[in-house]
């Protein structure tokens, strides 16, 4: 299986993706797609060998469709069984989910269905939740929702803030996504659960 990694920043999930792809696992990396082309998980992935796309979502302004066809035409050439979206920050719309219903997955640093969107680390800790972690999913229309893969727990700490939950729950999110991925990749949608 050639897998897709969507990702807009760093990359700290896609290169735990790809760390995991070697052997006997069922999948391998076919490319790294970025909305950025200054994001450090694109010129990681050159330096790797993987073959990188910069789809800039900028000059289709509110046009999500447009920006999703540039996508998809850009991704023809890998042709892709997968695609794992890996802290890439632009909304999909339903014409791209549907798509890919049943072969995209997504991480997300909340105990889904807790806490969907932005600052979740900070809205745990102001709920006073006794536990925090991320989850991996089935892409659906709807944002951080679809069937559940996978989630990882760690319980918080008294003294924790949003910068240290953060940092703990990100090595936990390196351990979740490529236990998920394996699993998917070979067929297997029974969930994943780690405790940190
Ligand atoms: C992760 O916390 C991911 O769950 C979120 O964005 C962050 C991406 O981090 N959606 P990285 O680029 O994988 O380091």
């Amino acid at each position: 299986k050639g897998v897709a990694i969507f990702a807009s920043g760093g990359g700290s999930n896609m290169r735990a993706l790809v760390a995991d792809m070697t052997g006997d696992h069922p999948a391998r990396p076919a490319v790294v797609l970025s909305n950025n082309a200054d994001a450090g998980c694109i010129s990681w992935a050159q330096g790797q060998g993987i073959a990188t796309e910069v789809v800039d979502h900028r000059p289709f302004g509110a046009d999500r469709a447009a920006f999703e066809a540039a996508m998809t035409a850009a991704l023809a050439a890998h042709a892709p069984d997968i695609i794992c979206l890996a802290g890439f920050m632009r909304k999909l719309t339903a014409g791209f989910t549907d798509a890919w219903a049943g072969r995209m997955i997504n991480i997300h640093p909340s105990l889904l269905p807790k806490y969907k969107g932005l600052h979740t680390h900070a809205r745990a800790l102001e709920a006073g939740d006794a536990q925090h972690g991320c989850t991996v999913h089935e892409v659906t229309a709807a944002l951080d929702d679809g069937p559940i893969l996978g989630q990882a727990r760690l319980d918080v700490a008294p003294d924790d803030t949003p910068e240290t939950l953060s940092a703990r729950v990100l090595t936990l999110e390196h351990r979740l996504y490529p236990a998920v991925l394996r699993r998917f990749a070979a067929g297997d949608r029974s969930p994943v659960t780690l405790k940190g």
